[in-house]
């Protein structure tokens, strides 16, 4: 198996979309928007274009990662900018095999060696806490509602990267996506059925779990 991690050129778009979309499509709400948001990333301010990488086996783009701009905001209005990763996926042929490491680990080493101080990410602990990644109240990192949740994980990138930060994370705005946009967007690709399964319920619940 030859593994390549390489930076995206143009005419690797259209197939990163696909793969994203196959990893992500009904596994947190029925169909998916990352697809969309990978689209919509490229051009955005936020997009950190030197970190975001996508990976090959023997010539073929089975993942990605995409790095933006993030910010913690002090609750006395101070503003710390870290970075973010998300989407990240691997197409579900290839799961479990080691990529989504490989690629996560590849991104965060470039992220220390060009000097940035911390990654934020939203996700399930046991995804990211193999690299070290803490629920964000470790580091005093909550969301804007002040809560902590053990979905908002923080990894600094070097010894007292966050000290003396505390306060709330925002990341960008290239989330935000109206449903007509993805509906519209995913017309684009092959059909595929829009589904409730029980990785949804899951997600729901693992959205509000708090860090105490
Ligand atoms: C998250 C994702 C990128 C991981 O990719 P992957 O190539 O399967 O992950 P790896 O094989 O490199 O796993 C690395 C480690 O992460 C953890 N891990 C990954 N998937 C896991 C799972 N489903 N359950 C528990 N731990 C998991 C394990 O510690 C694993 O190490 P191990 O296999 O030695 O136990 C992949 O599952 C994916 O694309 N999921 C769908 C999209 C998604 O949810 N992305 C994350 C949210 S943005």
């Amino acid at each position: 198996m030859k593994i390549i991690i390489r930076h995206e050129e143009s005419k690797d778009f259209r197939k990163v979309e696909e793969v994203a979309r196959e990893a992500f499509y009904n596994l947190y709400f029925p169909g998916c928007a990352e697809h969309l948001v990978i689209h919509n990333l490229r051009d955005n301010k936020d997009y950190i274009k030197e970190l975001s990488y996508i990976l090959e086996v023997d010539g073929e783009i089975v993942g990605s990662i995409f790095y933006t701009h993030a910010k913690i905001i002090g609750w006395d209005g101070v503003e710390t900018k870290v970075i973010s990763f998300g989407p990240v996926s691997i197409h579900p042929k290839y799961h479990r095999m080691g990529l989504g490491r490989k690629l996560i680990t590849h991104s965060i080493e470039k992220a220390k060696k060009l000097g940035f101080n911390a990654v934020l990410t939203l996700g399930y602990p046991y995804h990211y806490e193999p690299y070290g990644f803490k629920g964000g109240k470790k580091y005093n990192v909550a969301m804007a509602d002040g809560n902590f949740y053990k979905g908002l994980l923080v990894l600094p990138l070097y010894e007292k990267a966050l000290e003396g930060v505390s306060g709330y994370a925002t990341f960008t705005d290239v989330f935000e996506t109206p449903q007509d946009e993805i509906d519209r967007f995913d017309s684009l690709f092959p059909p595929k059925k829009k589904q409730i399964q029980e990785s949804q319920r899951i997600f729901e619940k693992a959205c509000v779990e708090l860090d105490n």
